[in-house]
Parts: C-alpha cells; sequence; structure tokens
C-alpha cells in the first residue's frame, strides 16, 4: 500500500477543489424540498460543477451514471438518481459529491432533513456528523490511522447505532480512490503512521438499526437490510503536523 503524500502546490489545488465542492453542497442544501426528484438534484449539481469549469469524478465511475449520489431514508450511499423518485416532507436525504479541479479531486457527503422530521432521524444525522468530528480529532501527523476509525465507530455505537463495515472511507487526490482505506470502526492493528500532506476522505455511514447492508438489483444502492434508517457525512481531510485542514468544510 502506498499513500501519497501531496506537495505544497498539490494542496493548493485539493484547497481549491474542496472549496468548490463545498460550494456545491450548500446549493444544493438550498435546492431540497419536497417535490423535486432525486433527478433533479443530481442535474442541478452537475450543472454547479460544470460551471466551475470543474469535471464530476462519480459520474461514469464504474458505471455509475450520474454526478451525484442521492440516499433517502433507508439508503446507505450510492443511492442513482431518478426522475420518479420525488423528495417528501419528512425524508431524510443524504447528498454524495466530487468533482475534479485541475486534476485534484475531493469527495463530500452530508444528510439533509426535508422540513419536519422525527425527533429520532435528527439525533442519527447530528451523531453520524459527529461521528466524523469525534474521528479527525486523532488526524494528525504521527497518529495512526485506526485511532481514527475507533473513535468514529465508538462515539456511534454509544447511541446504539450500528456502523456500516461494509463500506470505508479511502485516500483521495488524482484519483477518487487512493490508499488507504478508512473503516469507520475499531481495528485490531493501529494502522499506518500519519504524515502531513496526505489526504483523505473520511466517511462514517451509521444505521439507526443494525449495521448490515444489502445491495439492490440496480448493482449501486445499498441500504439498510433491517430497513431502518441511515445517514452520511464525508469530508475530504488534510493531515498537517497540528489540526487537520477540513478542506470541504469553511465554516
Ligand atoms: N463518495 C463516494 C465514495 O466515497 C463515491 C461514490 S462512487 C460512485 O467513494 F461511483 F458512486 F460515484
Ligand atoms: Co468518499
Amino acid at each position: 500500500m502506498s499513500v501519497s503524500i501531496k506537495t505544497a502546490k498539490e494542496i493548493e489545488k485539493m484547497r481549491e477543489a474542496g472549496r468548490l465542492l463545498e460550494q456545491v453542497h450548500d446549493e444544493l442544501e438550498q435546492f431540497i424540498k419536497p417535490g423535486i426528484s432525486t433527478l433533479d438534484i443530481d442535474r442541478l449539481g452537475e450543472s454547479l460543477i460544470r460551471k466551475m469549469g470543474c469535471t464530476p469524478n462519480f459520474l461514469h465511475y464504474n458505471g455509475y451514471p450520474a454526478s451525484i449520489c442521492v440516499s433517502v431514508n433507508d439508503e446507505v450511499v450510492h443511492g442513482i438518481p431518478h426522475k420518479e423518485r420525488i423528495i417528501q416532507e419528512g425524508d431524510i436525504v443524504s447528498l454524495d459529491a466530487g468533482l475534479i479541479y485541475q486534476g485534484y479531486h475531493s469527495d463530500a457527503a452530508r444528510t439533509h432533513a426535508v422540513g419536519k422530521i422525527s425527533k429520532e432521524a435528527q439525533q442519527l444525522i447530528d451523531v453520524t456528523r459527529q461521528s466524523f468530528f469525534e474521528g479527525i480529532k486523532f488526524a494528525k501527523a504521527g497518529n495512526h490511522l485506526y485511532e481514527i476509525s475507533a473513535a468514529i465507530g465508538a462515539y456511534a455505537e454509544k447511541f446504539g447505532y450500528g456502523v456500516v463495515r461494509d463500506l470505508v472511507g479511502h485516500g483521495i487526490g488524482t484519483s477518487l480512490h487512493e490508499d488507504p482505506q478508512i473503516p469507520n470502526f475499531r481495528q485490531r492493528r493501529r494502522g499506518l503512521r500519519l504524515q502531513a500532506g496526505m489526504t483523505l476522505a473520511i466517511e462514517p455511514m451509521i444505521n439507526q438499526g443494525r449495521a448490515d447492508v444489502v445491495w439492490l438489483d440496480d448493482d449501486w444502492t445499498v441500504v439498510t437490510e433491517d430497513g431502518s434508517l441511515s445517514a452520511h457525512y464525508e469530508n475530504t481531510v488534510l493531515i498537517t503536523e497540528g489540526e487537520p485542514e477540513i478542506l470541504t468544510l469553511s465554516k
């Protein structure tokens, strides 16, 4: 396994890729409302990315047919946008998006509430987001990768949630998926030693019920096996000697 260390020049490009992707997410968040289709979200996301002079990195990735993954309620990740899939009041909608800026990739996900949702659903969204922040407390040069994994998993499990084990975060840079893989739960080893200049996409996927997931017949959409809700939160993060820099989140 070889993990790339980005140069200062590469980091500048990763920063810009991250900054632009944050803008895409902000606009998509404003756009989500009851009555729109998941394809409407994909269309807007793709056009925003292209207007920025960037390329959607998910489109045609291993045959994935869209630019934005839209995963509703019990869908965990990789939901395929469809014109007949209409967003309803009370849904929770996970949006996963990525783009390429001057050869450098960014990747980030958010789960949004549509109108009024249950207290339980809101807690799932909040805990999933917070589990990311618990993890990156350990994202620092000299620490070990799986300290991040363990912190994410331990936090989410305190709430009785199922931490998805079949999908992981990843290194990112000139490719969307680089080494290393980043599980969201405790490992038996410490994992690699983090170094300044590594860029990582850290992405907890957390289920309200059990951790088990299944793939739908479209071969993409991952859903919870027990039908419970699922949330996703992801940022592209730069490892430094000090605090990590969250490239897809400035505020
Ligand atoms: N953000 C997803 C990931 O972390 C990317 C989805 S790949 C796609 O790996 F093919 F579904 F687009
Ligand atoms: Co990712």
